[in-house]
């Protein structure tokens, strides 16, 4: 994540060729990629499981949720980021649309997991947003939300768990600043996970 990755002005689909050239977008390399693969399978349940991953870029994450079973629909606003996540998964389970995130164009499906990854504090009014995220799931189902604070961008986890309290899921904080291998380098800014519900 740099200070560039996220947030509102950003030319996403120019963003799209070099985006994984990053660490912790591309995750190529094998110690990142093991370190966001173990996270994952401690945030997405057990048994294989419909995850709606939102802002999911170049489907980095989608890739790791199928290779663990689960069956993916990813939304991107950026059309040139969704034919690389397409071009990731091909001949997966998995599907991606264009579309915006605060309002994902799934119709009446519903979900197990909405997973997101640096797209939340870039969301005009991230409590309507959670909330509507929150109806998208299955009784049981959970949000997986994964955000930071980068100098001037960013979202605190004091904030996002406190917009997350009313949705009446349990609330679990998860410190990531301190595990290297998901950045492939050390960080000293806020970098967390929140996980809502699941229980
Ligand atoms: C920092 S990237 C994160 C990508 C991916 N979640 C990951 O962790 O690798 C932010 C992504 O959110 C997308 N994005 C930004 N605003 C969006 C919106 N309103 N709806 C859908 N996608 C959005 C961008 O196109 C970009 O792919």
């Amino acid at each position: 994540m740099t200070e560039h990755s996220g947030g509102g002005g950003v030319d996403w689909n120019a963003e799209a060729a070099t985006f994984d050239e990053e660490p912790d977008h591309g995750l190529r390399d094998p110690e990142v990629r093991r370190a966001w693969a173990r996270r994952l399978r401690e945030w997405l349940p057990e048994r294989a499981s419909d995850v709606l991953d939102l802002g999911c870029g170049t489907g980095s994450l989608s890739l790791l949720a199928a290779e663990q079973g689960h069956r993916v629909t990813g939304v991107d606003l950026s059309p040139a980021m969704v034919e690389r996540a397409r071009a990731k998964l091909a001949g997966r389970d998995a599907a991606f649309l264009v579309g915006d995130a605060a309002q994902p164009p799934v119709g009446e499906q519903r979900f197990d997991v909405v997973l997101v990854r640096h797209v939340l504090w870039a969301l005009p009014d991230p409590g309507r947003v959670l909330r509507r995220w929150w109806g998208l799931l299955r009784p049981g189902g959970r949000l997986v939300l994964v955000e930071g604070v980068w100098g001037a961008f960013g979202i605190s986890a004091e904030v996002v768990s406190g917009l997350a309290e009313p949705l009446g899921g349990c609330v679990r904080v998860e410190r990531l600043s301190e595990d290297s291998l998901l950045w492939g380098k050390d960080v000293d800014d806020e970098r967390y996970a929140v996980v809502v519900g699941g229980d």
